[in-house]
This record gives structure tokens, sequence and C-alpha cells, in this order.
């Protein structure tokens, strides 16, 4: 009877978490979409902890008052910015917690004299319990070391040194001989628990260092893809958890999170046209230095503008696109934006933004941001839905934004970013690009719309610039 309402529990959770899913296809179902999530998880929890009457009911109280209080003050104080890393942190104590449950199972296990004798204990057991402890530790390590280069206590450039690749490779050797013997402990050559104990050690050793050789030598800025992975990763250690202690409601969630992960991650790359090999070989993209202020190259010239002179622009535009990038972000720029849009849209100019998947450093960066700022879900229009826009478009104004907008990834077949999708805000009439110098993005690629004919550079702080625009806007009604 009792297992009758867990595995009831169990569907209900898995229905639960599937609903949560679908609704996070879109910003204004997301939020029902995570409490949907949410609730579901509570239900699997809650059936495991009372049904299998595992702890006590204070304990489970405890635990429930204490997590829940920990998660909402966590989702309170964060910065929305700070989310990467945040995730980073969850994903690491998930893939540690299955680690731990595949060693508190082997565990259990010590006083056996063979474990080929010990009940319910085969070789299934053991694969399971060394890819919790495989994919869990190393998910846990890599996400130490991803929460730190994006938190700035670890360097945000690539670490390197000679031998990397080669430590790595004989790690992976030393992982691998560690599973194969826990493996053969359990069957092949029946062995006793403390023999699988000592090799589940060296496994997870090996995968501890895995975790961290595998992150460091990856540039700060390719972050939200490691960890976007490592996501994925947790997902997988909790689906094989979910195997070791045979809890449904664990695989379910768990492959859920391992296949959401890996196709967040595979969107994420095609966004930026990279292969996920050639993110996770590392060494693209380091930490965001300051403005380099670029010299002017020999035979182009740049149109400067002035706040006030766009101001004009934007006023007696009948059509304004925004397109904003990681530089709205540096400036926390968008609630400066958004009154910018207001003031225009009072004197019925129409206003909408050009968001890109990957404009900023971390997937819905811009619609986050902007969200922040009360801008609502209908004015953000994403590429496929602007592009056709821009040639009948007044002016664009992109504020911060460089790779997104870059024609050469439209153009130039020997760029670096050939073929990655972009905002073409080159087909505006005008465009205004708001950034502090002429130095290139994340990608390092020069940008000839700097150099356009119909483009204006406004060198400035976002938010100072948008700032002055918006004053300028309000000062021509008021005169
Ligand atoms: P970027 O190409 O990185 O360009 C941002 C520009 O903002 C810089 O050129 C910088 O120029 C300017 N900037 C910085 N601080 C500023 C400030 N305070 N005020 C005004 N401008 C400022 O950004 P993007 O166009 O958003 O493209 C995103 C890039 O990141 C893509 O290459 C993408 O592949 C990559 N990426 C994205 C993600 C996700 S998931 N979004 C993850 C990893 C990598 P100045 O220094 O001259 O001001």
């Amino acid at each position: 009877m009792k297992t009758a309402f867990v595995d009831l529990a169990y569907i209900l959770s898995a229905v639960l978490f599937i609903l949560g899913l679908k609704r996070m296809q879109s910003p204004v179902t997301a939020r029902t979409g995570n409490g949907l999530a949410s609730l579901g998880m509570l239900v699997a929890i809650v059936a495991t902890l009372f049904l299998h009457e595992i702890l006590s009911w204070p304990m489970i109280l405890g635990g429930l008052v204490l997590g829940g209080a920990i998660g909402v003050v966590l989702a309170r104080t964060v910065e929305m910015t700070a989310m990467p890393e945040l995730v980073a942190v969850f994903n690491g104590f998930g893939g540690l917690a299955s680690a731990l449950v595949a060693g508190a199972e082997l565990s259990q296990y010590v006083g056996e004299a063979r474990l080929v004798d010990a009940p319910g204990f085969g070789i299934i057991s053991a694969v399971t319990i060394a890819l919790s402890i495989l994919i869990g530790t190393v998910t846990f390590s890599g996400s130490v070391v991803a929460n730190g280069k994006l938190s700035g206590w670890i360097t945000g450039n690539p670490i390197s040194f000679p031998g990397l690749r080669v430590l790595t490779g004989l790690l992976l050797v030393a992982a691998g001989v560690a599973f194969g013997v826990m493996i053969a402990t359990a069957n092949v050559f029946p062995g006793t628990p403390q023999t699988m104990i000592r090799a589940a050690l060296g496994l997870g050793a090996a995968a501890l260092l895995l975790g961290i050789l595998l992150v460091i030598p990856i540039g700060g800025a390719d972050m939200p893809v490691v960890v976007s992975l490592l996501n994925s990763y947790s997902g997988l250690a909790a689906a094989a958890a979910g195997f070791v202690l045979d809890n449904t409601a664990l695989i379910v969630s768990g492959t859920l999170v391992g296949a959401a992960g890996m196709i967040l991650t595979v969107l994420m790359c095609e966004a930026m046209n990279r292969s996920l090999a050639n993110v996770m070989l590392g060494g693209f993209g380091g930490g965001d230095g300051p403005a380099a202020g670029l010299d002017v190259p020999e035979g182009k010239t740049v149109n400067e503008t002035s706040p006030e002179d766009t101001a004009i622009l934007a006023r007696y535009a009948e059509k304004v696109v925004i397109a904003p990038g990681y530089g709205l972000a540096v400036a926390q720029a968008q609630h400066e934006v958004r009154e910018l849009a207001d003031q225009l849209e009072a004197q019925g100019v129409e206003v909408k933004y050009a968001i890109h998947p990957v404009a900023g450093r971390m997937p819905g960066h811009m619609n986050v941001l902007l969200a922040e700022a009360d801008v609502s879900y209908e004015k953000l229009h994403e590429l496929e839905e602007i592009n056709p826009e821009f040639p009948t478009t007044d002016l664009a104004i992109v504020v911060g934004a460089n790779d997104v907008v870059n024609p050469a990834a439209r153009e130039d077949e020997g760029s670096p970013i050939y073929g990655m999708p972009i905002l073409n805000v080159d087909e505006a009439q005008t465009v205004v690009m708001i950034k502090r110098s002429l130095s290139p993005g994340y990608s390092g690629v020069p940008n000839e719309l700097f150099y356009a004919n119909n483009t204006k550079m406004l060198f400035s702080d976002a938010k100072e610039a948008v700032a002055e625009i918006a004053d300028a806007v309000k000062e021509m009604e008021e005169a």
C-alpha cells in the first residue's frame, strides 16, 4: 500500500517536472514553471521521507525549514547578474550529494566478507555507484572552479601549464582503472568491500582533480557554457544515484536535468557558432579587461556623435530599435534605457528591443536585466523576429553590444565568428553605437560597423550616455 502511494507521488512529481520545464520555454510562463517544478520536488521529497520512514518527523521538518530558509534568502538576495555563480554552487552541491549517497550505499557493505555474496549487490550496483562518484565529483570540483572564475576569486584568464593535457590524460586513465577495479571487485574477481572502497576513494580523488583540470584552462567568459554543461552532469550524477537507491523520482528528475542542461549547452554553442569541443579545450575569451581605446585604422573614419544629437535623431524617428549587449550589463544601464524608451514612446515614437540569444554573458542576460527595469516582454523581440524590421527602422541604438551586431559574422568567411547569427542593425537608416572605445568585444574580432557611413559612435559609459540622451529628449519637450 505504502509503495503504491510512493509510486503515485513519484508519477505526480514527474508530471510536475515536465510541465514545469515546458513552461520555461517562455519568460512569461517561466515563473509558474519554476513553481510547478519546485512543487514536484517537494512532493518527491515528502513522499520519500515520510512514507519510507527514513527519518524522524522533527528531523524531516527541521531539514525542510532549514533548507527552505537558505533557499529563500539566496533567491531574494542574489543579484540577477550573479545567477550563474549561484547555479554553479547548486550544481556543485548536487554532484557532491550524488557522490556521497553512492559512498554511503557502499559503506553499508563493509561488514560483508565478499561483495558477491552481499544480498542485493550486483554488477549494476557497482556500475551505478562508480558512475555517481565519478560524475558527481567531477561536477563538484569543476563547479567550484567555475564559481571561482565567475566570482573573481580565481582569475578569469585561461590557466594552463606545460603537461596539462598529459596530466589530464593520465588522470582519465587512473579514473578508468579505478572504475574497472570497482566493477571487477563486484563480479569478475569477487573481492572484499574494502578493496572496492579503496578503488572508490581512488576514483573520487582522480575525479576531483579532473574536474579542476578540465575547467581551469577555460576563459572566464566561457563559464556560462561550462556551468550549463556541469548542470547537465549534475543531473546525470543524480540519475545514477537514483539507480543506486532504486528511486524513480531521482532517476526521472536527474535525467530531465541532464537532458535540459545538454540542450541549453548545445544551443549556447550554436548561438556563438562554436563547437562544444572548442569551448572545452579552452583558451578562448579571457577576463573582461578595461577598454583598450584602439586607434582608428588607416583609411577609415569614425563619425562621432553626442547625446544631444542622438536625442534629436531619436525624437524625430518613427521607429527606434534598441540593441543591448554586455556593456549594458557592465554599466547597469537598464533603468536609463527604459526611461529613454518611455520618453520616446510618450512622444509617439515606436520603440522595440532587439534581443540576441547570446548578448551579454549568460543565457537570457538581457531579458533578465530589462525585466528588472520593468520593460514588458512584448517589447523584447528575438533575432529572427526583429531582423526583417531593420530596413524600416530609422534609428538603431546599440547599447554596449559589439559581437552580436558585427557584420563580419555575416560577410567575412575568414572571421572566427563567421556564421554566427547577428542582429542586422547596420540595415537601419542610422546606427548609434554607445561604447567607451573602439576595442573589440568578447571574441576579439574587429568590427567594421564602427566605420560604416550610417554609423555614429557615441563614446561613453552606457549608463551616462543613455541618461544624457533621455535628459536631452525631455528638454526638447519642455523647450
Ligand atoms: P561583446 O561583444 O562582449 O561587447 C561588449 C561591448 O560592451 C564591448 O565591446 C565594450 O566596449 C562595451 N562595454 C563594456 N563596458 C561598457 C560600459 N560600461 N559602457 C558602454 N559599453 C561598454 O558583447 P555582446 O555584443 O553582448 O556579445 C556577447 C559575446 O559574449 C558574444 O561573443 C557571445 O558569444 C559571448 N558569450 C555569450 C554568452 C551568453 S550565454 N550570453 C556566454 C559566453 C560568451 P568598450 O570597452 O569600448 O566600452
